[in-house]
């Protein structure tokens, strides 16, 4: 079994020798921007990770990992602009570099090209992926219109929250696992199961950025902090505090909401986190989508020594600041 290391480097060479195109250049240097900015990477490596399970030859996965890839650039592209995004990977969004209109369709370009790369897979169940990856994307489209609704509904519950992030961000990991496993030769139950263990993960891997969004580092994330409270997201850390407020902090809570004072606003909601340890209960909500992780890979069949490159890359998914 190759690292997460081995694997980030062969598929950096695989992507950095992609040609997307060139003309017009508006079109085109957008997405070679947004694809040089780099990032972890992680998609297309557990999409080879999971055929690393099965075959070796991981190179035939290559194409739909980097299709897999371009796919969730492509989401944050067009995410940027909906949540009003300054930064990306310490850069400038490409909506702000450029501007709104080159933003949108250089984005579907992106989605046009994920679709075209994953067809280049050599194997007989291309069919097979392309109904996953579909689906995939769908759900994602589904989970972000739901994010963009949540910022003005009022109340949101723990489900509803739950559901709008496995849709928005865990499908992708659960699907680019399946998928790579089934270019491995994977059989359907035990690809299904590395479905359900990336969905999981990616559970906590969208709680984790919910946490980093406000706790998190802004040179080490790249991103605006604090952008999730100025936007009035409703992430695992608002609705926990929207529930558990005090009446004698409800009214400041409520005033905070409105605020346009950006600064003064992430401030005094962070103060409020602190003071009712919202942090504390995301972390312990991420190691129980962890938990439920491991139980999928246990059902697995491959050799348990196979494994330990997933559950590593797990561990280090749950402690990330990046
Ligand atoms: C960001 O994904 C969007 C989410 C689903 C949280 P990543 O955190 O994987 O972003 P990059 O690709 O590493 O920049
Ligand atoms: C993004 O969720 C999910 C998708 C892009 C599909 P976020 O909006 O929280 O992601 P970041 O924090 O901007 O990367
Ligand atoms: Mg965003
Ligand atoms: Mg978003
Ligand atoms: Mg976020």
């Amino acid at each position: 079994m190759k690292t997460y290391q081995q694997l980030f480097e062969i598929f950096s060479s695989h992507i950095n020798a992609a040609n997307y195109g060139s003309n017009p250049k508006e079109l085109y240097e957008p997405i070679d921007y947004m694809m040089q900015l780099g990032g972890k990477r992680l998609r297309p490596i557990l999409a080879l990770m999971a055929c690393d399970l099965f075959d070796s030859n991981i190179e035939k996965a290559l194409h739909a990992a980097h299709a897999i890839e371009v796919f969730h650039n492509f989401t944050l592209v067009h995410d940027d602009i909906m949540d009003n995004a300054p930064l990306r990977r310490g850069k400038e969004t490409v909506y702000k570099k450029w501007n709104m209109p080159i933003a949108i369709l250089s984005g579907d370009l992106m989605m046009i090209k994920a679709t075209e790369l994953l067809c280049e897979t050599e194997t007989a169940n291309l069919k097979s992926l392309l109904q996953i990856f579909n689906k995939t994307a769908i759900e994602v489209c589904e989970g972000q219109q739901i994010d963009m609704n949540f910022e003005t509904q009022k109340s949101v519950s723990h489900d509803e929250y739950l559901e709008m992030i496995k849709l928005k961000t865990a499908v992708l990991l659960g699907c680019s696992l399946q998928i790579g496993a089934l270019i491995g030769g994977a059989s359907n139950d035990d690809a299904q199961h590395l479905y359900e263990f990336g969905k999981n993960i990616g559970i906590a891997f969208q709680i984790q950025d919910d946490i980093l969004d406000t706790f998190g580092d802004g040179t080490i994330t790249g991103k605006q902090v604090g952008g999730d409270i100025i936007a009035n997201k409703k992430t695992l850390l608002l609705i926990e505090l929207l529930e558990s407020v005090h009446k004698d902090d409800k009214k400041l809570l409520d005033d905070l909401m409105q605020m346009t004072d950006a600064e003064n606003k992430v401030q005094g909601v962070i103060n409020l986190y602190d003071k009712y340890m919202i942090k504390q209960f995301a972390e312990s909500k991420k190691q129980q989508y962890l938990d439920l992780a491991y139980q999928h890979l246990a059902d697995v069949q491959v050799d348990e020594a196979k494994k330990t490159i997933l559950t590593h890359t797990a561990e280090e998914l749950m402690n990330r600041v990046s």
